[in-house]
């Protein structure tokens, strides 16, 4: 049986959540940090070592100011209060987007997260932040190009954010919409997609051990028979 190693997730639901439940939609991305702080735990639990989650992509800016600010300020004080019992976890920390796009306080605040945790083993927590695949695997052939190098599978995976981290092998995605998103467009090429119905608030440790379990009876083969 497979044990999945890497699960990338777009947490998908959380405005209609709030509008259902709290008639606000920023009410439900506050729930939906609460779900994130749970399957951090349980990603440990089940010995997955890296989890990228999709927490805001560079279509995100179209939203309403009042929206933006919320999510920022949301993401603000997620660095503040949580990183040190992050990295008393064992969590490091890894930022993939172009960050240059935040203020100034959040990209500071962001680095020395990064920098506080680096030396953690137990789980890479990977966020998407300002992440958007197009202009990742774009820029990374711009790259190949300037330093002349032959353009092949490993040299693009060698120029993407994700460089060094092994592709995923789940995707999950909330919220009853099945589509990717420019989320991870290179690195899911063989992984498991599992659209999820829940919105994100409501997705939880039970969800999330059925489909790893789902995962570990696929026999997976790559292209092959
Ligand atoms: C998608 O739901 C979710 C987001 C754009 C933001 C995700 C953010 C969080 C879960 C909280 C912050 C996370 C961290 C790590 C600080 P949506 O708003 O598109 O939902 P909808 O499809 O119902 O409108």
């Amino acid at each position: 049986m497979n044990s999945p190693k890497h699960v990338a997730i777009i947490m998908d639901g959380n405005g209609r959540w709030g509008i259902t439940n709290k008639k606000s939609r920023n009410l439900g991305h506050k729930e939906g940090l609460k779900t994130v702080e749970r399957i951090i735990k349980s990603t440990i639990k089940n010995n997955i070592k890296y989890l990228t989650l999709y927490a805001f992509s560079t279509e995100n800016w179209k939203r309403p100011y009042f929206e933006i600010k919320f999510l920022l300020n949301l993401l603000e004080s997620f660095l503040n209060e949580k990183i040190d019992e992050l990295n008393e976890n064992g969590i490091k920390l890894k930022i993939i987007g172009d960050i240059k796009k935040f203020p100034n306080k959040i990209q500071f605040r962001l680095k020395s997260a990064q920098r506080k945790t680096d030396k953690n083993k137990k789980l890479l927590l990977i966020l998407a932040l300002n992440y958007g695949s197009k202009s990742e695997i774009i820029n990374a052939i711009k790259s190949i190009k300037t330093k002349k190098i032959i353009i092949n599978e490993s040299t693009v995976d060698r120029f993407l954010y994700t460089k060094g981290i092994p592709n995923p092998d789940i995707l999950i995605r909330t919220g009853n919409t099945n589509r990717l998103s420019n989320f991870l467009l290179w690195q899911l090429s063989y992984s498991e997609i599992f659209f999820v119905k829940k919105m994100w608030p409501d997705f939880n440790e039970r969800d999330y051990k059925n489909i790893i379990e789902k995962f570990k009876k696929i026999k997976r083969n790559f292209g092959k028979i």
